[in-house]
């Protein structure tokens, strides 16, 4: 990455970047957040689940994936843009089977803070309740995919962050699930508790064993602070 610098603004802030860097990260690095959720820093950014767009001279762009360029105008906090990634959050609620009150990872799901940050109270639209499977195979590590939503998070960390290839899409459509790469299920993987790709889900989808409640419901991530707010600071006077 060279040290030009890009300027542009996004919602009327002037911001820089340096070349390379994306729209959502020359923001970030200027205290502006984007909502993300497939894109996680240090992983190839993906421009999947598309919760980070944003307009860009207009046109609807996902922000991870979007590369900063000279004089640009970004359009990050609408209420046209804020409406879409509600319905975005939304579907991928209703599409699979969330019970925060039962997840461990309830205050520290970013999908969950999501919800809470956009002020969606209940879904509009109807549940498909779908059946999906659980693989406790592994001594120290569950998935649960009714809980997944497909962010492939952990799919590009196996690869990227560890080393190895873990996790994979398979199917289509309303059957895409994530998979593992040994037929037995995760326990026949090389697949370790250590792994960053444990760490790398967004949501209860992939979980430890045997550590429920290290961190009280109350105190963690996102009971503390909502999503974003690590990274938000007010423009500096000009
Ligand atoms: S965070 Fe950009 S598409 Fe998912």
């Amino acid at each position: 990455m060279s040290d030009r610098r890009i300027a542009f603004t996004i919602d009327g802030r002037k911001i820089e970047a340096r070349a390379g860097q994306t729209v959502l990260e020359a923001a970030e690095e200027a205290g502006v957040y984007v909502p993300r959720l497939c894109w996680m820093k240090g992983l190839t950014p993906a421009g999947a689940c598309r919760v980070c767009t944003v307009r860009v001279n207009g046109r609807p762009q996902s922000a991870c994936t979007q590369p900063a360029a000279p004089g640009m105008i970004v359009e990050n906090d609408t209420e046209e843009l804020r409406e879409l990634r509600r319905d975005v959050i939304d579907m991928l609620f209703v599409e699979g089977n969330h019970f925060c009150m039962f997840c461990e990872k309830s205050g520290a799901c970013e999908l969950q803070a999501l919800a809470y940050r956009f002020g969606i109270a209940a879904p509009k639209y109807p549940f498909m309740f779908p059946r999906r499977e659980l693989d406790a195979s592994h001594p120290d590590i569950f998935i649960d995919r009714n809980r997944c939503i497909l962010c492939g998070r952990c799919v590009r960390a196996s690869q990227e962050l560890d080393g190895k290839h873990v996790f994979d899409f398979v199917g289509r459509g309303r059957d895409k699930r994530i998979a593992v790469d040994a037929e037995a299920g995760l326990g026949d993987t090389d697949c370790a508790a250590t792994d960053r790709a444990i760490d790398a889900c967004p949501t209860g989808s992939l979980l430890r064993k045997r550590v429920g409640f290290a961190v009280p419901v109350g105190r963690r991530e996102f009971d503390r602070q909502p999503i974003g707010s690590d990274i938000e600071r007010p423009a500096a006077a000009e």
